[in-house]
């Protein structure tokens, strides 16, 4: 494929994320190369890209390289640069000190600082340049996620021929919380530039209308946000801005197939004989992240062990941790917690050749961690609070078995299509206690009930179907309401 030329404005379709979709990789010579990173996202928009001369514009990961667009398999990525005073201040910065803590219940005190700020706009306005730059007239662009949430606005004015969606990617807190901020009237503004704005739930749908009428004044309709339906609407002088709950998800028919592979079967045999032929299995498996409750996790088998309602002779818990954000002080101090935590417990409860907590701070290969979910007995997955959860639904599709037990906080985004799930409040260590020790003991007929039917929602309701729901709808509008062709 030819690569465009990022300044003739050849896109038919343009994501604009704060990370491409590809690895960069420094060779002997020094040279760079990309290697694409499969995520859901990629996989899922990739038909898309490929028949409308698609196109991604996103940071590569590391300081200071990027600028030249190049061809990646099925579409034109455009590479974002940042400087090392850009990544501490408007990825480390406002980005993951300021807006992550404050979007997920303050579970860490978020921090404020304005140069944070101007550095979170500046880095906005060149992603919305940089989108300008491609996307053919008329053209659809979809940008992605917290910490791009002035770009809609500052593209709208750059290009007012092309059609704007926005998702949200994590929470979006209740007005109380979204208060605190002190560029809150910007930021809304900022989303508003879409012609769509999602989030994963109908609660966070109806946050956003809420601030949209008390912070700003605009109307609003009334009435309940649904799933998939029902939007909501704010009326931006003579635009119309929609509003939506579009709870994403996994290409769970992949997952699905490649679990029933007889690799993958002898892998998870492989992997039970390795951690010593233990009867039950647990398994975590999360960036190591202060809101996946990896610590309030930790503290249940903890006491289990303690109360005698596991049993370390029988019983054994992996915890693979991909490291995160590692600059930032909060992860810091959660990762020293943890740490220390599972030295505790394997002081206590291992022994030689047999640990009681396993604990792997490494990203683990896609095939590799197939192989945990399908051996694993029980998932737990236990935020104190998650957008989605995409590891829980990753877990259902790798269980074509219908074996397996899934422990979920009721904080994430999952819980609400999860149901049949051993549901549990992250912040009642009991009901984590207990939640574990009734899927760990599940009698086995009413655990391959309660996987089958969250299967079927997991594989009718995947991530294709996401995209298409949230494109559709972002297409339905054109036309219906005064678009900005019409102004
Ligand atoms: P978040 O987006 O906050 O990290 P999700 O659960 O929605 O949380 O998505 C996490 C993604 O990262 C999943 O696709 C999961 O498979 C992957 N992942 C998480 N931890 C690991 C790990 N230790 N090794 C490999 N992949 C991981
Ligand atoms: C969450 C966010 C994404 C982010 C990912 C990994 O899923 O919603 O936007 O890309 O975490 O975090 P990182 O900071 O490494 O991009």
């Amino acid at each position: 494929q030819a690569i465009d030329d990022p300044n003739t404005a050849t896109a038919e379709f343009v994501v604009v994320a704060n990370r491409l979709p590809v690895d960069v990789v420094r060779e002997a010579d020094g040279s760079l190369t990309w290697n694409e990173a499969p995520g859901g996202l990629v996989t899922a928009l990739k038909p898309i890209l490929r028949a409308r001369h698609g196109a991604w514009v996103g940071w590569p990961g590391a300081a200071d390289i990027g600028d030249e667009p190049f061809a990646g398999d099925d579409m034109t990525l455009v590479p974002v640069r940042l400087s090392a005073a850009e990544i501490a201040e408007y990825y480390e910065g406002f980005s993951n000190a300021s807006l992550w803590p404050l979007y997920h219940d303050v579970i860490v005190k978020p921090e404020y600082h304005r140069e944070w700020w101007n550095s979170y706009v500046a880095v906005n306005r060149r992603f919305a340049e940089r989108a300008a730059a491609i996307a053919a007239p008329g053209a659809t662009v979809w940008v992605q996620d917290y910490q791009l949430q002035l770009v809609p606005r500052m593209l709208r004015m750059l290009r007012p021929d092309v059609h704007i969606g926005f998702f949200l990617h994590i929470p979006f807190p209740p007005v109380e919380l979204f208060m605190q901020m002190p560029w809150r009237t910007e930021i809304i503004e900022g989303i508003l530039g879409a012609d769509l704005v999602g989030f994963h739930l109908p609660g966070g749908a109806q946050n956003f209308l809420y601030l949209a009428k008390r912070l700003i004044g605009y109307p609003t309709s009334r009435g309940n946000v649904g799933t998939r339906t029902k939007f909501g609407v704010v009326s931006v002088g003579f635009r119309s801005v929609r509003v939506g709950a579009f709870p994403i998800s996994i290409d769970s028919a992949e997952l699905d197939k490649l679990a029933r592979t007889a690799q993958t079967r002898a892998q998870a045999r492989a992997l039970r004989n390795d951690l010593g032929g233990p009867q039950r299995i647990m398994l975590g498996v999360d960036r190591l992240d202060y809101t996946k409750g990896i610590d309030v996790r930790l503290h249940a088998i903890h006491e289990l062990y303690d109360e005698g309602r596991l049993d370390p002779e029988h019983d054994v818990f992996v915890q693979l941790a991909t490291p995160s954000r590692e600059r930032v002080e909060s992860y810091k101090v959660m990762r020293n917690d943890i740490e220390r935590q599972v030295g505790r417990i394997n002081g206590e409860y291992g022994r030689v050749g047999r640990p009681a907590v396993h604990y792997i701070h490494r990203p683990v290969p896609r095939t590799e961690l197939i192989s945990f979910y399908s051996a694993a007995d029980v998932m737990l997955v236990t935020p104190l609070r998650d957008g989605m959860n995409l590891v829980a639904k990753e877990y259902l599709a790798c269980r074509p078995d219908g074996g397996g037990a899934l422990v979920l906080s009721e904080f994430t985004g999952a819980a609400a299509e999860l149901r049949q799930a051993y549901l549990c409040n992250p912040h009642d260590l009991e009901s984590v206690k207990n939640a574990i020790d009734e899927a760990v003991h599940q009698d086995r007929d009413d655990g391959r009930r309660r996987v089958r039917a969250m299967r079927r929602q997991v594989l009718q309701y995947d991530v294709d179907l996401w995209a298409r729901s949230f494109l559709e709808t972002l297409a339905g509008h054109i036309g219906v309401v005064e678009g900005p062709e019409g102004r």
